[in-house]
């Protein structure tokens, strides 16, 4: 039974990182980012290079698929909505910006509720017909799906933290034999996502981009009181976190930073004081431990010291690290595409028998062939089993955000000749990529004499840090 996951970015459906992903009777079999298609970071447009390379792999038609999940329902996006009618409302706008706005945000609603999937169904009849039945999955639990399903726990206690999905914003989850349990949700706008985007924002990088390049700056500044004290006056960083204060404006708080600091935010990022490098650090540190407190907590109340992570915060390989050594977490498990191209994975995953599942994920290398480019136009021809199985996936791109940037030691000229053709900033954090096998042999060969606890599993990519470090 075919199985075709992916994330629309149509209305309704969240504006970035489209993917796609097959799964044959519960297995994954292939799975893309449209973005590798468009060539355009985040995407932003309806999968439709990425679903036909799902269908292209298997000589599929539409109509050969059994089923199609949506990692998404909007409806649960008018929460979003009830709260910022209410803002607008409180607003000291004037009369015609708060019923422009109300009627911008009624519009919305009544799309998210009623038509969202319309769109959806719209698209996918360019691609074929007739369509399959289409079910719609929770963000955060798709989320959640990507990173304790991949994995042979019995248990893990799963954190997914990110901007927000629908109305959640982080959530704590068990996952057993029985699936995956929802213990703990803080909503929205109540989102570390969204404070580190402000913090983005602020220092002239793009929110939904540039936090990468933050997390980058961070080691270049330190600790700094004032700036610490003045977060700390309007954050709440225990393991019932609050940041409200900040996120809860209208502009995604980058304005409440401006108040708070009498400073006004970078226009660009470039040429970084002191100050703003501090600001990098201290941003990170919070995260950093409001993260730890949030694991801290419900480790001991759910008893369960292996963790897996998913969602967008779980890109920030330093603030993965830190969890990683926490003394409190066991085994770690972090999907290496947390952010939200990961949702395709999950919704397929999520779709599985939870007792069958383990080892679902065997290579991070399951995305768009780099040897051969089969088009949906060219003549069809059904491929042999045997020409199935001799299919290498190295021969298969790395299907997570940091393979644009993999190569070698920071600073060597291979890593510096990439930045150079590939525009990316001395800031952006870059990855190498390993199969599981080789990070347990390098990882053994780096610590020589390990505790015990140190030799976990553990994923490279989501767990290495590229810039300097004076800091860290
Ligand atoms: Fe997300």
């Amino acid at each position: 039974m075919y199985v075709l996951s992916f994330k629309p970015c149509t209305h309704g459906f969240g504006s970035h990182d489209p993917s796609a992903a097959l799964f044959n009777d519960g297995e994954l079999v292939f799975a893309v980012e449209e973005e590798r298609y468009t060539r355009e970071k985040h995407a932003g447009t309806f999968p439709t290079n990425a679903i036909n390379a799902c269908l292209d792999a298997e000589d599929l038609s539409l109509s050969d698929v059994d089923r199609i999940v949506l990692p998404y329902i909007p409806r649960h996006r008018n929460k979003i909505w009830k709260s910022k009618w209410k803002r607008a409302v409180a607003e000291p706008d004037s009369v015609m910006d708060k019923l422009g706005s109300l009627n911008w945000r009624l519009k919305d609603t009544i799309q998210s509720q009623f038509f969202a999937e319309r769109a959806v169904r719209e698209k996918l009849s360019e691609i074929g017909t007739p369509l399959p039945k289409i079910e719609q999955k929770s963000h955060h639990e798709c989320h959640a799906a990507s990173a304790f399903y991949p994995t042979d726990y019995d248990e893990a206690l799963v954190l997914t933290v990110d901007g927000s999905g629908e109305y959640d914003t982080t959530v704590v989850w068990k996952g057993d034999e029985t699936g995956l349990t929802r213990h703990k949700t803080f909503e929205n706008p109540n989102s570390l996502g969204h404070l580190y985007g402000a913090v983005t924002d602020f220092l002239g990088f793009r929110p939904l981009n540039g936090e990468g390049k933050v997390m980058g700056l961070a080691p270049y500044g330190g600790p700094n009181e004032e700036i610490e004290s003045a977060l700390r006056s309007v954050i709440d960083t225990t393991a019932e976190y609050d940041v409200t204060e900040i996120t809860g404006e209208r502009d995604m708080g980058v304005g409440r930073l401006e108040r708070l600091f009498g400073r006004s935010a970078k226009a660009t990022p470039t040429e970084f004081t002191d100050w703003e490098k501090d600001l990098a650090y201290v941003t990170q540190s919070l995260l950093e431990e409001i993260v730890t407190n949030v694991l801290r907590r419900y480790v001991h109340e759910l008893d369960i010291r292996t963790v897996c992570l998913a969602g967008g915060v779980a890109l920030n390989c330093k603030l993965n690290q830190v969890v990683e050594q926490a003394p409190f977490v066991d085994e770690l498990f972090i999907q290496p595409v947390a952010n939200d191209a990961g949702l395709a994975l999950g919704g397929g995953f999520r779709d599985d028998d939870p007792v069958r599942k383990s080892h679902r994920c065997p290579t991070p290398i399951g995305g768009r062939s780099t040897t051969t480019t089969r088009s949906r136009l060219s003549s069809r021809r059904p491929r042999s089993t045997t020409e199935r199985a001799t299919t290498s996936p190295q021969r298969r791109q790395q299907n997570w955000p940091t393979a644009s940037w993999s190569a070698g030691s920071r600073g060597d000229s291979k890593w510096d000749r990439v930045r150079s053709a590939t525009g990316a900033s001395s800031l952006t954090p870059e990855a190498s990529i390993h199969a599981t096998e080789s990070i347990s042999t390098s990882n053994t060969g780096r610590s020589g004499g390990r505790s015990p606890r140190r030799s976990r599993r553990r994923h490279s990519t989501t767990t290495s840090s590229t810039p300097p470090p004076p800091h860290t």
